[in-house]
């Protein structure tokens, strides 16, 4: 079942977007086809002007309508999503998220927006449509080092709550699956 991911961090060593990387590897490491989508995959002017007819908002759209899952990832900006992935996500319609199982992360410079996770994220996540919105991981900076190379270092407390996360996120996409469907209930049938 393939999954799109979308990093919404403009920041070139990014945190938010290394821990989507971590999940993104995970889950092709499980079998997933993964596709990926940035803030600079689509032109600034398109972001900014809410071109919704434009290349680049069809183009996501399309990668959108291909996927089964979202995992989406946000720096808390004053206390909010980032500005740069709301524009993304304008561009978006309404039911955009129907039907998709949406792992959302969001990393900040303290616990002090740990809530914004709850009271800006997923409020935009479910006005796009999404009912299946997990738990979702959210890490300060402390825990995610950027180290020389421009690599980020992330802590054994984050890298245990990520394996967790794809495990919940690949047992909701095996309700959506008909093959694993199918062979549950050829084993109840027995
Ligand atoms: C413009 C800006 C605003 C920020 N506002 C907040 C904030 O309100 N609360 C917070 O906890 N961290 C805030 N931060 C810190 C970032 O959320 C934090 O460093 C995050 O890990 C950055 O993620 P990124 O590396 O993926 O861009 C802000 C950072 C910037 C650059």
């Amino acid at each position: 079942m393939t999954i799109l991911t979308i990093s919404g961090s403009p920041s070139r060593h990014s945190r938010s977007s290394a821990l989507l990387g971590h999940l993104a590897h995970a889950l092709a490491a499980a079998g997933h086809p993964v596709q990926h989508v940035g803030l600079k995959d689509i032109p600034a002017e398109d972001l900014i002007g809410a071109h919704v007819h434009s290349a680049g908002a069809r183009a996501l759209r399309l990668k959108l309508e291909a996927a089964h899952a979202l995992v989406i990832a946000t720096p808390v900006y004053k206390a909010s999503i980032g500005g740069g992935l709301k524009a993304l996500l304008d561009l978006l319609p309404e039911d955009a998220l129907a039907g998709k199982v949406v792992l959302p992360v969001a990393t900040g410079g303290s616990l002090t927006h740990l809530l914004a996770l709850e009271y800006a994220f997923k409020p935009v996540l479910a006005a796009l449509g999404a009912r299946t919105i997990l738990g979702g991981v959210f890490a300060t900076d402390k825990d995610l080092a950027v180290l020389a190379d421009g690599e980020v270092a992330i802590s054994r407390a984050i890298l245990d709550r990520l394996e967790t996360a794809v495990q919940e996120l690949r047992a909701h996409l095996d309700v959506l699956n008909p093959h694993v469907r199918a062979s549950r209930a050829t084993l109840r049938a027995v």
